[in-house]
């Protein structure tokens, strides 16, 4: 599903990954551990086509991403992969319906089918009564799940989050790991960024990034915890 090999990305002369190769098998929920500065979301964005400049290999969903041309490349961005971010990143000035249906204004533009999907996507997170209202009327465990429903509007294969619960009080957070989890049970592959416990817990493996080099497993399928 997804295959790093390798990794090496430096910003300037500061290294930040330091040849990391990873595997994401299908229906995996993998969660990416790691303190603050030690590469957690270049290793993301790379897996999501959104930074480019990186040597080794990374092969996601049958791309080689480095040869992608710039068409392609959007276009799994914009169908194969989902990504959700701590900030939610929604925009205000559009509802929640248009938040979720995004994608189609890179696509063929907004449609009664484009409408008809995001709202299919807000049903799939439990928020399919917000769809006519604006980001700013919402609490942020509403935030985020419209901002997970966005990610899910294209059906992608792999779903890749950064901190998803990071600006959520830990009962909301609890609620949006559940939902991952259960979006993960249906069959969506997933890989979260995340500082927290609650969500390795859920994982079915427990990947740690150290300095830039991957230190995990710390954690199998069915194992127990360490
Ligand atoms: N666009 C950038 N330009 C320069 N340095 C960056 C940039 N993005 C990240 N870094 C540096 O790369 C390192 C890893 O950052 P990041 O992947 O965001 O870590 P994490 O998500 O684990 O906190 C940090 O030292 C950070 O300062
Ligand atoms: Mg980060």
């Amino acid at each position: 599903m997804a295959r790093l090999e390798g990794v090496e990305k430096r910003f300037g002369v500061q290294p930040v990954l330091r040849g990391v190769s990873l595997c994401v098998e299908p229906g995996e929920l993998v969660a990416l551990v790691g303190r603050s500065g030690s590469g957690k979301s270049t290793l993301l964005h790379i897996l999501g086509g959104l930074d480019r400049r990186f040597s080794g290999r990374a092969e996601v969903l049958g791309h080689d991403l480095q040869a992608l041309d710039d068409a392609r490349l959007s276009r799994f961005r914009n169908t194969e992969v989902g990504f959700v971010f701590q900030s939610f990143n929604l925009l205000d000035h559009l509802s929640v319906t248009e938040n979720v249906a995004l994608p189609a204004y890179f696509g063929d533009g907004p449609s009664a089918e484009s409408r008809r999907r995001a709202h299919d996507a807000l049903g799939r997170v439990g928020v399919m009564e917000l769809a006519n209202k604006r980001p700013a009327e919402l609490s942020g465990g509403q935030k985020q799940r419209v901002a997970i429903a966005r990610a899910l509007y294209a059906s992608p294969k792999l779903l890749l989050a950064d901190e998803p619960t990071g600006n959520l009080d830990s009962e909301t957070g609890a609620e949006i790991i559940r939902l991952f989890k259960e979006l993960n049970a249906a069959g969506l592959t997933m890989l979260l960024v995340t500082h927290e416990e609650r969500v390795s817990q859920a994982a079915s493996r427990v990947l740690k990034l150290d300095d830039g080099r991957l230190t995990g497993p710390l954690r199998a399928a069915q194992g127990g915890s360490q």
